[in-house]
């Protein structure tokens, strides 16, 4: 008999995203002469750059000639990438990150959810509510989280965030192993400063605990005073991991491309105590079940480090903040409170009514598809996010439609 991983019903009915395309499509097939606007997902939708269309076609045409052609790659990344990134992304803001510490993949979706492989099963989590499903949902997968119950799971310490907080959650009260932090942070959109960042780090190095920090928003830093990778806190190498994506930063959400940043000096324990090296252990995990990020793909990633290509990612992310800004002052004209979409993406909007039927008043009254807040965790009740990743002209005609249903 085929027994299956019991965990995975713990899990609340479907992924996120997964449900709002669920509700989109019956939407539209219902309503096919409707053009629903989405807002919803963070999903890119202007084209690459040139710079990286170029080199991906160039390096298509050495994947043309035999004596150019390229079979498996390192796992890790090829040494053209994994230098740039470590050059441009970490030492120029004076983070000591060298190319062996870093592991190029095809998504930090992927990579944030695959990492917590390496940590023993009975370690507590803390994570952030609300939160990016994926950090939750792999380890109800894993086992660590125990039965759902009241809309949270039992073994997990939640972070709450809220407007009392200002959307950053506190420290947590008690010791815990694994903490996830993100900022710019999904959903919430807010940033954090480095003096708040080095309070977590010096808890995690207190508490021996690790930090697992996403920062795939960082391209839409434009607070020169905010920090960009945990590395530029002090004493952060021995206790964070951090997450890259070209996919936000350089349009990358269809051709796939991020990096995992793990310290050689980051350590875990063994239960007795004994402390080894958390770069060995995912170096053994990726080089075990992955086999790299394809040749082109890389090339074209490393592209956005040339200087016409960081002017172009640049305006790339520029666009989408004018868009944020579009959202921002549409909802404050309608009186709704809101956080974020200044140095992100993600406008967090206080809805003053249930998420899933806050979002279903917009999908079915304007064609506006947003991210109910509660999908995100129980703190995200009350609210939804909406995305400034679209077109302008679309994000114009959907704040019209917004505004026209939600005149008070
Ligand atoms: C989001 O909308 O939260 C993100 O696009 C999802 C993702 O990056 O997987």
């Amino acid at each position: 008999m085929i027994s299956i991983n019991e965990n995975y019903l713990k899990l609340q009915s479907s992924y996120l995203f997964s449900e709002i395309a669920k509700r989109v499509s019956a939407f539209q097939d219902a309503n096919p002469d409707v053009k629903v606007i989405k807002l919803g997902i963070g999903d890119v939708t202007r084209a690459l750059p040139q710079s990286c269309i170029k080199a991906f076609h160039s390096a298509i045409d050495e994947m043309a000639g035999n004596s150019t052609f390229k079979g498996y790659g390192p796992e890790q990344g090829y040494p053209f990438l994994r230098e740039k990134i470590a050059e441009h992304d970490f030492q120029s803001r004076a983070a000591e990150i060298t190319p062996d510490e870093i592991f190029v993949s095809d998504g930090a979706k992927c990579d944030s959810g695959n990492i917590q492989e390496i940590f023993s099963s009975d370690i507590t989590i803390a994570v952030p509510d609300p939160v990016y499903p994926v950090y939750v949902d792999t380890n109800v997968m894993a086992g660590r989280t125990g039965k759902f119950s009241n809309g949270r799971y039992e073994k997990i310490v939640y972070l709450e965030s809220s407007e009392e907080n200002g959307f950053i959650p506190d420290l947590p009260k008690e010791p815990v192993d694994l903490i996830y932090l993100c900022f710019p942070n999904n959903p919430t959109g807010t940033t954090i400063t480095k003096s708040l960042l080095k309070t977590w780090v010096e808890f995690a190095r207190e508490n021996k605990a690790l930090i697992l920090y996403d920062a795939a928003y960082e391209a839409f830093i434009r607070d020169d005073s905010l920090p960009v990778s945990i590395y530029e806190i002090e004493g952060s190498r021995e206790v964070a991991i951090e997450f890259r994506s070209f996919s936000k930063t350089a349009g990358f959400t269809g051709t796939r491309c991020a990096y995992t940043v793990v310290p050689e000096s980051c350590i875990g324990y063994d239960s007795n105590g004994g402390k080894h090296s958390l770069h060995s252990l995912w170096n053994r995990r990726h080089t075990t079940k992955f086999n790299g990020v394809s040749y082109p793909v890389q090339r074209a990633a490393e592209a956005i480090y040339s200087e016409k290509g960081k002017i172009e990612v640049k305006n790339l992310n520029d666009y989408y903040l004018k868009n944020a800004g579009l959202i921002r002052q549409e909802i404050d004209k309608l009186g709704y409170k809101h956080v974020g979409g200044e140095n992100s993406p993600y406008i967090w909007v206080k809805c003053n009514m249930d998420s899933w039927k806050f979002f279903d008043l917009l999908l079915k009254k304007a064609g506006v598809v947003c991210t109910p807040g509660a999908g995100f965790g129980k703190c995200g009740q009350g609210f939804i996010r909406l995305s400034a990743f679209n077109n302008f002209e679309n994000v114009q005609k959907a704040m019209i439609r917004i505004g026209k249903i939600l005149n008070r």
